[in-house]
C-alpha cells in the first residue's frame, strides 16, 4: 500500500495540470484560467494564464465575508516597545483599504511599485497587502541593509512611492531609517514620487517635501476595493544576494503563489484555517514574506509578528513565553536561533516554566540544520524537528518532511523528502558538450537541479531581467534550473544538501554575496587585492572572513586597515553581514591562471583536510595562509 505522500507525489508529477487545478479550487478568482499551464514560450512558463485573480482578496477580504471577520489575523508581539495588539481580519480589511487609499491618492496604479523599508510592525504587513489590493508590485528591503543596498533596489525597481517609518528597534538601538533612505535616495538616479512616513512613539523623523505623515494620509483617504489583476502579474519584487554586488530581483506572481502556499500550509506544515502560525522572521526575507505575511492569512491562519530577537539578554526564554501566551501551533525559524537558545539554555530550564502544549512541530530552514541542534530541539520540545529546504527564488519549500501528508521518518542531517510538485534531480555535467548533464546514482553528490516546468509560486523571471533568469538559473543544465546547492540523494530517497556550487554564504540564515563584499573590500584605496570566504561559526553557522593584499609601499598597518574595512563592509552593505574579521597578507594564493583558492582557504580556516590543488605552483603560500588564519584564533564549530 502506498502512502498518502507518494500518491500524491505520484499525481502531481503524472499529471501536474490537474493536480494543480484541483489545488487552486481553494482560492477565489475573478476569472478561472484559460490553461493551467501555458508552456508555449518555453522556458517561461506561466501558471494559471488568463486568470484573474486578488492576492489581498484571498488573504484578507475572503475571510471577513465568510463570517470570520472576528478572528485574529495577525498578533503584534514586540518586546522591544512592551507592546503587543492583535488585529482581526477585519482590522486588517479596514487599514489595508484605507492604506490603499493612501498609495492610490499618490497615482499607483496597478502595476506600479512601491518600495517598503519598515521595521517588523503590522503595518508592514498592511503595506504589502495594501499593495496587492490595487495591483501595485511591492519590493522590500530588510531593515538591516544599508543606504547603498538601498539605492540599488531603487534603481533596479523604479518605485513610484515609498512607504516606510520614522525607526526599526534593535533591542536597545534606535535605527533612524529617516536618514538611510534619504542617503538612498541621494545615491539614487530614480526618484520616487513620495514618501509615507510611520511616526514611531520611540523616535521622531523630520519630514522632507514629498514625504507624508502615515496616519494624517490614512485619516484622509478613502478605502479602496480590491483590484483584479492577471494571475500572471508580478505581486512583489524580492532581491536576493546574487554571485556579485548586484542583486537579483525575484519575480513572484499572483495565481501560482496564492494556490502553492495556500497547499502549502495544509500539507507541508499541516496547519488548519484558525490556527496560530509563527515564523520568527523578518518581512525583509522571503521567509517573512511567504509565511509571515501571505501564506498564514490566505490559509484564514492567525499570524504572529514578532518584533526583536527571541534570543539573547533581555529576552532569553522568549520563544517559549510568545508560544505560550499566543497558542501557537508551529514555529518556523532558523537554527541559528536555536543554535543560541542552546548556548544559553543548554539544560532546557527556561523552557519547562510555560505551557507549550499548543506547539505541535517546529520548522526550520535557511540554512543547515546541524543534527546537534536537531536532537537538543527534539528532546527539549518533545515535538517533530522538521528541516526544509528551499531558496528566495522558489517562495516555497523544494525538499521538507510534509507532515500534512503524514511524517516520515526523520534522517538527521536531511531535509527529507521531495515536496509534491517539483522533480529533484542530481546533476553533473557530461564531459564535452556544452549543457549536457547526468544524471548521478544514490549517494553521489552532484548540483541539486530542479526539473522544469517548476511548479506554481516559484520565480517567473528576474524583473526586467529575462536574459540574467536564463544565464543565472537555466543555462547550466538544459531544461533545469539549478539551484546553486550541492548534494545527494540517499537509497531512501532522502535529500542531503552539503554546500553552496557559488560564492554565496549563509549567516544566521541570511543569504549573502561574498563577492559582493569583495567589491566594497577592493573599493578601499589601499586595498590592491582581496578574497573573502565563510567560514564555520558556532552560533551563525557561517560568518564572513576578509583577507586582503595591501598596495606595495601603502604604508598602513594591519591594526589601521582592518577596521576601515569593517565599517566600510557595514556601511555599504550594512550590519546584517557580520563582517567582523579581516587579517592582512602579503599574496593570495591563485592557480596558474590566477583564479583565487577559495576553497582550499576556507577548508584551511575551518580545520578541515585539504589537498595542494595540481594547479598551484607556489605551495608555500599555503603555508603561510595557515599560519596568518592560525593566528586569527577563529571561532570554529
Ligand atoms: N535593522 C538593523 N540592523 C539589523 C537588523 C535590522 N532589521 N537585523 C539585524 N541587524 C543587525 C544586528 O543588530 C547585528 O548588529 P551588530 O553587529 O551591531 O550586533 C547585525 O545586524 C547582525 O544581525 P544578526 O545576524 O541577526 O545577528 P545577531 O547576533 O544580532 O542575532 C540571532 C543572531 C540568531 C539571534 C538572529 O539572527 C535571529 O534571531 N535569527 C532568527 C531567525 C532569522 O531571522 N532567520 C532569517 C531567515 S529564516
Ligand atoms: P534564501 O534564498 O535566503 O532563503 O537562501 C537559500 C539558500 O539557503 C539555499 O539555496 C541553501 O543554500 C540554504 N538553505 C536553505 N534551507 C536550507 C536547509 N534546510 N539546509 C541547508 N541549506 C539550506
Amino acid at each position: 500500500m502506498s502512502t498518502l505522500y507518494e500518491r500524491t507525489l505520484r499525481r502531481a508529477g503524472t499529471d501536474p495540470e490537474g493536480f494543480w487545478a484541483e489545488a487552486a479550487e481553494q482560492i477565489s478568482w475573478v476569472k478561472r484560467w484559460d490553461s493551467v499551464l501555458d508552456d508555449s514560450n518555453p522556458p517561461f512558463h506561466r501558471w494559471f494564464a488568463g486568470a484573474q485573480v486578488n492576492t489581498c482578496y484571498n488573504a484578507v477580504d475572503r475571510h471577513v465575508e465568510a463570517g470570520r471577520g472576528q478572528q485574529p489575523a495577525l498578533i503584534y508581539d514586540s518586546p522591544v516597545t512592551g507592546t503587543t495588539a492583535t488585529l482581526t481580519y477585519a482590522d486588517l480589511q479596514d487599514q489595508t483599504a484605507r492604506l490603499a487609499g493612501v498609495l492610490r491618492n499618490l497615482g499607483v496604479r496597478k502595476g506600479d511599485r512601491v518600495l517598503i523599508y519598515m521595521p517588523m510592525i503590522p503595518e508592514a504587513a498592511v503595506a504589502m497587502l495594501a499593495c496587492a489590493r490595487i495591483g501595485a508590485v511591492h519590493s522590500v528591503v530588510f531593515g538591516g541593509f544599508a543606504a547603498r543596498e538601498l539605492a540599488t533596489r531603487i534603481d533596479d525597481a523604479l518605485p513610484r512611492v515609498v512607504l516606510t517609518a520614522s525607526c526599526g528597534i534593535e533591542i536597545a538601538r534606535i535605527i533612524d531609517y529617516k536618514p538611510l533612505l534619504d542617503d538612498a535616495i541621494a545615491r539614487s538616479a530614480h526618484k520616487p514620487a513620495a514618501t509615507v512616513l510611520l511616526q514611531r512613539p520611540q523616535h521622531s523623523a523630520t519630514l522632507g517635501p514629498g514625504d507624508h505623515d502615515w496616519h494624517e494620509a490614512m485619516a484622509a483617504a478613502q478605502p479602496a476595493d480590491c483590484v483584479p489583476v492577471q494571475a500572471t502579474d508580478p505581486l512583489y519584487i524580492l532581491y536576493t544576494s546574487g554571485t556579485t554586488g548586484i542583486p537579483k530581483g525575484v519575480v513572484r506572481d499572483n495565481g501560482g503563489h496564492l494556490v502553492a502556499l495556500d497547499w502549502s500550509m495544509k500539507n507541508v506544515y499541516g496547519t488548519a484555517p484558525g490556527e496560530v502560525y509563527w515564523a520568527a522572521s523578518d518581512i525583509g526575507w522571503v521567509v517573512g514574506h511567504s509565511y509571515i505575511v501571505y501564506a498564514p492569512l490566505i490559509h484564514g491562519c492567525t499570524t504572529v509578528l514578532y518584533e526583536g530577537k527571541p534570543v539573547g539578554t533581555p529576552n532569553a526564554g522568549a520563544f517559549w513565553r510568545v508560544i505560550s501566551d499566543h497558542g501557537v501551533s508551529a514555529l518556523f525559524t532558523a537554527p541559528t536561533a536555536f543554535r543560541a537558545i542552546k548556548r544559553e539554555d543548554p539544560h532546557g530550564d527556561l523552557i519547562r516554566q510555560f505551557d507549550l502544549s499548543s506547539l505541535r512541530t517546529l520548522f526550520l530552514a535557511g540554512e543547515r540544520a546541524d543534527p546537534d541542534t536537531v536532537r537538543w530541539a527534539e528532546e527539549k520540545l518533545g515535538v517533530p524537528v522538521i528541516d526544509h529546504w528551499w531558496q528566495t527564488e522558489t517562495g516555497w519549500p523544494i525538499v521538507a518532511n510534509c507532515v500534512g501528508l503524514g511524517a516520515l521518518p526523520v534522517k538527521h542531517g536531511s531535509p527529507t523528502k521531495v515536496v509534491p510538485g517539483y522533480d529533484v534531480r542530481i546533476l553533473e555535467h557530461e564531459g564535452g558538450s556544452a549543457g549536457g548533464s547526468r544524471e548521478l546514482p544514490a549517494g553521489e553528490t552532484g548540483a541539486i537541479a530542479l526539473r522544469l516546468p517548476l511548479p506554481p509560486g516559484c520565480l517567473p523571471t528576474l524583473w526586467k531581467n529575462d536574459g540574467g533568469y536564463i544565464d543565472s538559473y537555466l543555462s547550466e543544465f538544459d531544461g533545469y534550473y539549478q539551484t546553486g546547492d550541492a548534494g545527494f540523494v540517499d537509497e531512501d530517497g532522502y535529500l542531503y544538501i552539503m554546500s553552496r556550487t557559488d560564492d554565496l554564504i549563509n549567516v544566521a540564515g541570511h543569504r549573502l554575496s561574498t563577492g559582493g563584499m569583495e567589491e566594497i573590500l577592493a573599493s578601499h584605496p589601499d586595498v590592491a587585492e582581496c578574497a573573502v570566504i565563510g567560514i564555520a561559526d558556532s552560533l551563525k553557522g557561517q560568518v564572513p572572513l576578509g583577507l586582503v593584499v595591501l598596495y606595495a609601499g601603502s604604508g598602513r598597518t594591519e591594526a589601521e586597515i582592518v577596521p576601515e574595512l569593517v565599517q566600510t563592509v557595514r556601511d555599504q552593505l550594512g550590519p546584517v553581514a557580520s563582517f567582523k574579521i579581516a587579517a592582512v597578507v602579503d599574496r593570495l594564493p591563485k592557480t596558474r591562471s590566477g583564479k583565487v583558492l577559495r576553497g582550499t582557504m576556507r577548508r584551511i580556516a575551518d580545520g578541515e583536510p585539504y589537498t595542494v590543488p595540481a594547479t598551484i605552483d607556489d605551495h608555500a603560500i599555503l603555508d603561510e595562509i595557515e599560519k596568518t588564519l592560525a593566528e586569527l584564533g577563529l571561532p570554529r564549530l
